[in-house]
């Protein structure tokens, strides 16, 4: 089965820069929250694409290098989750109540060797990396929490590559 996780990714980050394209967030003003709500719900939906990656990473690594081996995956999707977390608490900052919504188990790559599903992780961080920083200066101009927030998880996915 065909591993769709960067193509996943990219479909997120294309909606992300969409409404980034469509003009700067305006300070005070209603329809700018519900585009940085929109961009923010997007960004859940990355962090809980990557958390159930690598928690299937996990698996596999686990099935087939053994459960020590399989540790760093186990960290690496405590730490997405962690992020959804952040990302749904700052939703709910602003008043919106995040889903969340079940991911296709087919998304995972299924019939992958655990190194092909870490070449494609690697290009996905750095797209979730590049869309990450688009956010955080999109909102710099209103939003110092958001903008603090996306620059802190720029930290992390940074880690994250340079572990592997
Ligand atoms: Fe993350």
């Amino acid at each position: 089965m065909a591993d769709n996780f960067i193509g996943d990714i990219e479909s997120i980050a294309q909606r992300i820069r969409a409404e980034i394209a469509r003009g700067p967030l305006r300070p005070d003003d209603a329809p700018s929250r519900q585009r940085l709500i929109t961009v923010l719900e997007h960004v859940l939906e990355a962090e809980l694409a990557c958390a159930a990656r690598y928690e299937h990473e996990h698996r596999l690594a686990s099935a087939v290098h053994g459960a020590e081996a399989a540790k760093p995956f186990a960290e690496l999707a405590q730490e997405e989750l962690d992020h959804a977390r952040l990302i749904a608490d700052r939703l709910a900052a602003l008043g919106k109540v995040a889903s969340v919504e079940p991911l296709a188990p087919a998304k995972n790559g299924r019939g992958h060797t655990i190194e092909d599903l870490v070449r494609s992780d690697i290009v996905a961080e750095r797209m979730i990396v590049n869309t990450y920083e688009r956010i955080a200066e999109w909102t710099s101009a209103c939003d110092a929490d958001t903008t603090e927030l996306m620059r802190d998880m720029i930290e992390s996915e940074e880690l994250h590559s340079a572990i592997r």
